[in-house]
């Protein structure tokens, strides 16, 4: 077991709504688990004017403690680690001199024997990330003259290459690499981490983990929401910048990687970037034709009830190309992979939640059973991250009767089977590991750069007038026309029925 030293958590935009839905939430866990150390508190620091009573009731009463009924022995556990939470209002804005704030920690710090090791966790917009760096530094709170001090920045990490390297070079400026922690909430995910295990620490996948065995690779990730309150951000994001150059490309380089030497966090990093600089960047306008596909929902009825379209949600241009539904195809230019197409796809408005990984692998070499179906569907190895976390085999078997009849059987496994199945949630873990030290699950420089690297030229393409935007009807798989870059076989595994009998598509 790691030791968690004694330390103090500064959140800066604390009143905002990660602190109560997400962090604090997953502290209390940690604090209910006795993960935390002895002596740790929590400084939340925003522009608003807060006591640290109120800060306290707020974060409680917005987190999700309060929507089960809970006990008195609960409430009086709430309550003590409540007691850790202090608040220190920032002023007018956050570049101000931050005196006042040092000031505070100190004195924290002495009373709570903190022991300056300190996390600074920005959950702020990403525009304030280097001005908070540089008032830190100013302020003196950066030096690891006595204790260390380490900085959690949320995502989006830039909007594109250039900005996410700007982005390294400004927090460079006051901190070194292995004091950043980029953090993605996907890599918290337990099924992400066991990508790893599954691979590497079994001898049965890793032999056929490649060209000579595998068809394709497919990655879906499928939400049955839309953007809900968040069009403002969405509208300027779109899915390709949200969710496929962060969550996916970490699942992705997981899938791809070699074996690292051992599992320590740079040579897992190194393998990863390994991994993400060798898709091959699509760069001709005639392959970003047939490799990539984006779309949007538009209005539909489910179930009698009508849906609204992207277009019409708050905070979105009603003219908005914004995309919805992104679906790329791509090749990895190395030994492991060549030629191996890997299709890959997010969208909102689906007919169902679900992120899983699917690996379909080639028929066999001489197909002894021709006439009998056998071979129209293939062994498939489905890694479902979430719901129903687990793993699930697809292969052949003789139907039982005469002649041979092939028919496809599951075996399947679910976390949920384990008598130890306390699953951690993603934020809890990861603040676990940044609070130990541990970067593993946290993204190092080069490798969001790498897959800005790959994702950049797709976005150019994007923003290209012609290139059209599909429309689909909120609560199908996305627009008719997805399964076209298959080239004839195959098409997208749509684990669910459609939601709606409407097609919407359209271009828009
Ligand atoms: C966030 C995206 O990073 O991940 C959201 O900004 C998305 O748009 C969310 O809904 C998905 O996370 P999860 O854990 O629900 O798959």
């Amino acid at each position: 077991m790691k030791k968690t030293l004694n330390q103090m958590l500064i959140i800066f935009g604390a009143s905002g709504d990660l602190t109560a839905r997400k962090l604090v939430p997953a502290l209390y866990n940690l604090y209910k688990g006795k993960h935390l150390p002895e002596n740790f508190v929590v400084l939340g620091a925003s522009r608003s004017d807060m006591s640290d009573e109120a800060f306290r009731r707020k974060v409680v009463q917005e987190s999700e403690f309060l929507e089960k009924k809970i006990s008195k022995e609960e409430a009086s556990y709430i309550k003590t680690f409540a007691d850790k939470l202090f608040y220190q209002d920032l002023g007018e804005n956050y570049d101000s001199d931050y005196s006042a704030l040092a000031k505070r920690i100190a004195e924290l710090n002495k009373d709570h024997g903190c022991e300056e090791n300190y996390i600074f966790y920005l959950s702020t917009p990403p525009s304030l990330y280097e001005v908070i760096a540089k008032n830190l530094c100013e302020a003196g709170l950066t030096t690891e003259e006595n204790g260390w001090k380490r900085i959690i920045v949320e995502k989006p990490f830039g909007y594109s290459l250039e900005t996410a390297k700007e982005l390294n070079e400004g927090l460079h400026k006051y901190f070194n690499e292995p004091q950043v922690y980029r953090i993605d909430h996907y890599l918290g995910k337990e099924t992400v981490q066991n990508l790893l295990v599954t691979r590497f620490s079994n001898s049965i996948f890793e032999p056929t983990w490649n060209r000579r065995y595998i068809h394709h690779v497919e990655i879906t990730n499928a939400e049955t929401v839309g953007v809900e309150k968040r069009g403002g951000y969405y509208d300027k994001s779109g899915a390709l910048r949200d969710m496929f150059q962060s969550h996916l490309l970490q699942v992705l380089s997981l899938i791809v990687m070699e074996p690292p030497i051992n599992s320590s966090a740079e040579e897992i990093r190194d393998e990863k970037v390994k991994a993400l600089k060798s898709l091959r960047l699509m760069t001709d306008p005639e392959v970003l034709a047939t490799h990539t596909m984006k779309g949007q929902y538009v209005a539909s009825t489910i179930n009698g009830k009508k849906v609204k379209g992207y277009r019409e949600e708050e905070g979105v241009d009603p003219d908005s190309k914004t995309e919805t539904f992104a679906a790329i195809k791509f090749f990895v230019d190395n030994w492991r992979w060549k030629d191996v197409p890997f299709y890959v796809r997010t969208a909102k408005y689906m007919p169902t939640k679900v992120t899983e990984v699917v690996i379909h692998f080639k028929s066999p070499a001489h197909e002894v059973f021709k006439s009998h179906d056998a071979y129209q569907k293939d062994n498939k190895l489905i890694i479902r991250i979430q719901p129903d976390e687990g793993i699930l085999i697809k292969f052949g078997v003789k139907v039982p009767g005469l002649g041979f009849n092939v028919e496809q059987a599951n075996l399947d496994f679910y976390y949920s089977d384990l008598d130890s199945a306390q699953v951690m949630d993603a934020y809890e873990r990861l603040l676990l590991d940044a609070m130990q030290g541990d970067a593993t699950l946290y993204a190092r420089a080069d490798e969001v750069e790498a897959a800005w690297k790959f994702v950049d030229p797709i976005l150019k393409y994007w923003e290209n007038e012609d290139v059209p935007t599909y429309g689909y009807a909120a609560g199908t798989w996305g627009p008719r026309n997805s399964d076209e870059m298959f080239e004839g076989h195959f098409g997208w595994r749509n684990p669910g029925k459609r939601l709606t009998d409407e097609t919407g598509f359209c271009i828009l």
